[in-house]
């Protein structure tokens, strides 16, 4: 995390023997002195309070394997099993809660998906009409340069709409393309389709309100053949392309640098990344995991 380095508060939490370090944008923090590996109840609980109020949590030079990642994941709650890669190849043998985010390539094959190109601003499997509350991504193998991952606070992009544009939003629903991903990859099962109106996807609120926090969201999923429901397609371009102009504004993003040894868990609930390109020539290899939403995104 770049900017937690030079952060001037510190939080504490009696029950986690561990500082956490806000860093000082709308959203992000980097929390100090826990093994991944063995977090007991009480410093499970504090974590918990800590991403709640900060959206994304950073834990630097941890040592997971697979199996450590899952367990650590599981103490949110059950896991989705990752998406088909872009390869035809489902999970990480035995794993297949395991999404790997790669750029290698191993006798011909990308061994994860997304490339080395920029992945768009998106909140991960928005498609889907119960989309993952949470997603944990952990570095194996940073590149030198490039490749960060940037988030915005999507409760942020809302409450600084104008009032007027609050309005005209509330009670419409927005469609979450199923076909591309964030590297512009066709999914698995999927083929090409670019027109909003009829690609297939799922119909979530584009006001959503977090169900722990009970805080109001934008929530706009990704770009690419977005359509506001009910309005003509011009209509609802207009409309994404202000909302977006909004939600993605430097104010409101914090932008973390991979070191190996990173662990990254974000609330897909009020949040979106996207991620910078790199020199396909260096390797970057990261695991992801998903946690399953408990109940379909609602205002
Ligand atoms: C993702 O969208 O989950 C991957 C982001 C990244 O590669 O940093």
């Amino acid at each position: 995390m770049e900017s937690s380095v030079s952060a001037k508060s510190l939080e504490t939490s009696p029950s986690l023997p561990a500082t956490v370090t806000p860093s000082g944008n709308t959203l992000g923090a980097e929390i100090h002195g826990v093994d991944l590996k063995d977090v007991s109840d009480e410093a499970f609980a504090a974590i918990h309070s800590f991403w709640l109020d900060h959206l994304v949590v950073l834990f630097r030079d941890q040592q997971l394997n697979d199996e450590d990642l899952l367990c650590f994941s599981r103490r949110f709650g059950e896991l989705d099993w990752a998406p088909i890669q872009e390869s035809g190849r489902r999970f990480v043998e035995g794993f297949p809660e395991i999404y790997v985010v790669s750029n290698v390539i191993e006798n011909g094959v990308p061994i994860g998906s997304l490339g080395a190109g920029e992945a768009v601003w998106h909140t991960d499997m928005s498609y889907l009409e119960v989309p993952p509350k949470a997603s944990m991504l952990y570095a194996l193998e940073a590149p030198p340069a490039g490749g960060d991952t940037f988030f915005c606070n999507m409760y942020e992009a809302y409450s600084r709409l104008p009032h007027g544009l609050q309005q005209r939003i509330s009670g419409l629903g927005l469609k979450h393309d199923a076909t591309y991903n964030s590297g512009g990859y066709i999914r698995q099962g999927m083929s090409a389709a670019d027109d909003p109106v009829s690609s297939p996807g799922v119909y979530h609120p584009l006001v959503t309100r977090h169900p722990e926090t009970g805080r109001l969201a934008l929530y706009l999923g990704r770009r690419r053949n977005a359509y506001i429901g009910g309005l003509s397609l011009a209509e609802s371009e207009a409309l994404l392309d202000e909302l977006w102009e909004y939600a993605t504004r430097d104010e409101l993003t914090w932008r973390h640098h991979w070191r190996p040894g990173d662990l990254v868990l974000w609330d897909n609930r009020c949040t979106m990344h996207r991620r910078d390109s790199f020199d396909p020539d260096s390797r970057r290899v990261l695991h992801r995991t998903q946690i399953k939403g408990e109940a379909r995104p609602s205002s």
